[in-house]
């Protein structure tokens, strides 16, 4: 399949996320184009794209922008804020941390885009406080775009002036729903807010605020660049430009691909080199655990917004874990239970409670102590989450569990009946033969 990076271009370079080497490469070109253009004119282009938000909803990009009150013949009257959620929690998504390191000044070229066409004079990047090694990139670009004169006042004699400012999370996952990463940027507790009102109007501060992704952002200097028409020429009409893929679990080289929008896990898994333990496809997310599972049935379905909810799931993060036959459903949305019951931050009561239950559920399934009413009590919890959790990890943590059942019921089964993991008796199977095999 042949490939034409456009957001991973620079990987591989000489130090790409060095500022020299990134002007080398067309660095901030973007950015001088945009400052000649009028703010309102910046949104058009961008809306004209159709870039949609690659943090996980789709959401068009340029109507966000839009959004925001332009206050008086362009002049705010107040604060507006460019907000980066670099949070990246979704199990299974690596796109956006790869992009910080390889090639942090595409994403801050893109917020200092975002800042002038929507008036904003600050912009902050949240990033997991984990992720020292990102936070210690980013900080360094920006001080390089500063000394250059990309960042502060009056970036290259425009006389418009811009700061970022990094801001390292404590690692939660609601922190990347966008106005719990708010609350938190703001020093208290992460949780979610009531919407309405939206960060567009009520944001950080209580101002005017876009909250973008990585990857959203780090698209716009392309747009801007090569145009609307050009950005529409890869993948479907209704959701196009490029797209990273991460590409985990069964498959022989694991990592970050480059694509078209729309492109099917069988293109992918060519890519990624096959499976990678000489079985069959079982299972796989297409945009991280949060999305209901997909199965053999539809490798070709393309993975973009549009197609991926046509066909029963999500595109998400387009975080793809493939599972072959060796792997247990079962104890895979046990896992994920876990980490949502973890994760869950109590604020309403379906997912506080839910998630409680389902991971003492899944327990019981696995270690063989299950009953046939526990599946209709997963069932019945979901029905209780989706549509009455307060945000979207609730509904998210119900996605695993109702499509496994849908698909895999037998399976359940088969754990209920045989009072074990069925592929725990096969595994300690295995390991005995090969002792015995071994001792022989
Ligand atoms: C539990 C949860 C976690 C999220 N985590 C992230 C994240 O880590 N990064 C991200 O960009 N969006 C995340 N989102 C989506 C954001 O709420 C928001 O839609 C996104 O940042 C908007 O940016 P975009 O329009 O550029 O996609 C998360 C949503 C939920 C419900
Ligand atoms: S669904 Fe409710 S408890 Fe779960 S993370 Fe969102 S607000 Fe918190």
């Amino acid at each position: 399949m042949p490939l034409t990076p456009v957001l991973t271009q620079r990987f591989g370079t000489e130090q790409p996320w060095r500022i020299e080497n990134y002007e080398h490469l067309d660095g901030y070109a973007a950015l001088r184009t945009s400052l000649a253009m009028a703010p309102d004119e910046l949104i058009a282009l961008v809306k004209e794209s159709n870039l949609r938000g690659r943090g996980g909803a789709g959401f068009p990009t340029g109507m966000k922008w839009q959004f925001i009150p332009q206050g008086k013949n362009g002049q705010p009257s107040g604060p507006h804020y460019v907000v980066v959620n670099a949070d990246e929690g979704e199990p299974g998504t690596c796109r956006d941390l790869p992009l910080m390191m390889n090639d942090p000044h595409s994403m801050i070229e893109g917020i200092i885009i975002a800042c002038y066409a929507v008036r904003a004079a600050r912009a902050f990047v949240y990033i997991r406080g984990e992720a020292v090694h990102a936070i210690r990139r980013v900080t360094q670009a920006i001080n390089e775009a500063e000394t250059n004169g990309y960042l502060g006042q009056n970036i290259l004699g425009s006389g418009f002036s811009c700061q970022i400012t990094v801001h390292a999370g404590a690692g939660a996952y609601i922190c990347g729903e966008e106005t719990a990463l708010l609350d938190s940027l703001e020093g208290k507790r992460g949780q979610p807010r009531l919407k309405p009102p939206f960060p567009a109007t009520n944001g950080l501060y209580d101002a005017p605020t876009v909250v973008n992704n990585v990857g959203t952002l780090a698209s716009v200097p392309y747009i801007v660049r090569g145009g609307a028409a050009w950005f529409k020429q890869m993948g479907p009409d209704g959701s196009p430009g490029p797209c990273v893929y991460s590409v985990t679990g069964r498959v022989a080289h694991p990592g970050q691909y480059e694509a078209p929008m729309g492109t099917t896990l069988r293109e992918l898994l060519e890519l990624a080199g096959g499976m990678s333990r000489g079985r069959e496809l079982k299972f796989w997310t297409p945009g991280g655990s949060s999305t209901p599972l997909f199965t053999p049935a539809h490798l070709d379905i393309p993975l973009d917004f549009d197609s991926a909810v046509k066909a029963g799931s999500m595109n998400g993060t387009s975080a793809l874990m493939i599972f072959d036959t060796g792997d247990c459903v079962v104890r895979a949305i046990q896992k994920w239970s876990d980490f949502y019951l973890h994760e869950s931050c109590g604020k309403c009561t379906p997912c506080r409670e839910g998630t409680y239950w389902y991971a003492g559920i899944y327990q019981r399934l696995e270690n063989g102590t299950g009953t046939e009413e526990d599946l209709e009590t997963l069932l019945d919890l979901s029905d209780n989450i989706l549509g009455r959790a307060f945000c979207a990890l609730g509904d998210g943590a119900t996605s695993p569990v109702t499509s496994s059942i849908k698909y895999f019921r037998e399976e359940y089964l088969a754990h209920i009946e045989e009072h074990t993991c069925p592929f725990t008796t096969a595994r300690t199977l295995a390991s005995a033969g090969a002792r015995a095999g071994a001792a022989s």
